[in-house]
């Protein structure tokens, strides 16, 4: 199965000239498909009207979207959607055309079956040499420029097996830890009123997760403090627990970070089924 829509039509190209492919001028929402429909579709188009009127692209209308959504998801038991909205077709160079018209690429993919063990026993994860440069206007967005996850990625190969490392953690230049290449991240510190969850500050750069906005609100309303923070290496290393989340991969605990072992503590489990039981 697999199936794309291009501003609504059955197709699998776009225009050389459109801008999303000059300039990584747009954003994207990756989305997961359960019983024929895209989880969490209110937060997906909250991020992605946010990056518009970052960009200011006009958005299509989210009516539109998600007609167009359930059509591809009509029938899946499980499957990835990938939403692209990009400023359209210009003129060479960088000025936005003034009657831009946006292009939709609604594309369905099959669902990615992680390997049991990463969420029993953890994973494995490194320290990327790719850093993360700091814009506040771009931070917290899904736009289309990724090229620095795409160098963290290329770090190290794909593989499986309980050895592999599974995700990098990227820097900032400040040394300030902000997320996983595709993933972001929480630690568990002991402070004197009890265990508090952190997760860093992503004013700078970084990706707003829709899971990790989905963890914070269920960790509040369970009364577990949150903090969103600056947090180093250093500070990682001497947390109780480490976990990763993404919309595709639910929760992973770290069970390794570099050369440190981590367990799979009681508030990743509490709140890996929290996750779960959010029904959206
Ligand atoms: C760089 C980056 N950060 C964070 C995330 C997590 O976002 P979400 O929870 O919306 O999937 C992703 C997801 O792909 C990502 O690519």
């Amino acid at each position: 199965m697999s199936a794309i829509l291009i501003n609504g039509q059955s197709a699998e190209h776009i225009s050389v000239l459109d801008r999303g492919f000059q300039y990584g001028d747009g954003v994207f929402e990756t989305l997961r498909v359960s019983a024929g429909k895209p989880c969490h579709w209110a937060q997906h188009m909250a991020r992605l009207s946010a990056g518009c009127q970052v960009l200011r692209i006009s958005m299509p209308e989210p009516a539109l979207l998600l007609s167009e959504a359930m059509s591809l998801c009509a029938g899946e038991v499980a499957a990835v959607l990938k939403i692209i909205i990009t400023r359209g077709v210009g003129k060479r160079g960088y000025v936005p055309p003034a009657q831009a018209v946006p292009t939709r690429a609604l594309s369905l993919s099959p669902a990615v079956v992680f390997p049991q063990m990463h969420y029993r026993d953890g994973v494995s994860v490194r320290v990327c040499d790719t850093r993360l440069a700091g814009n506040p206007t771009l931070a917290g967005i899904k736009h289309l420029n990724r090229l620095e996850q795409v160098l963290a990625r290329a770090e190290w190969p794909e593989g499986e097996g309980s050895t592999q490392v599974a995700e990098g953690l990227m820097l900032d230049n400040n040394n300030n830890v902000i997320e996983g290449t595709m993933s972001n991240l929480f630690c568990v510190q002991e402070d004197e009123g009890g265990p508090v969850l952190k997760t860093p500050l992503l004013t700078h750069c970084g990706v707003k997760g829709i899971t990790r906005e989905n963890i914070i609100n269920v960790a509040e309303a369970a009364g577990i403090s949150v903090q969103e923070t600056t947090l180093g290496l250093v500070d990682l290393y001497r947390s109780q627990e480490l976990f990763l989340c993404n919309t595709l991969i639910g929760i992973w605990p770290v069970r390794q970070l570099e050369d440190q072992h981590f367990a799979v503590g009681p508030m990743t489990r509490r709140l890996s089924q929290a996750l779960e039981s959010l029904h959206d």
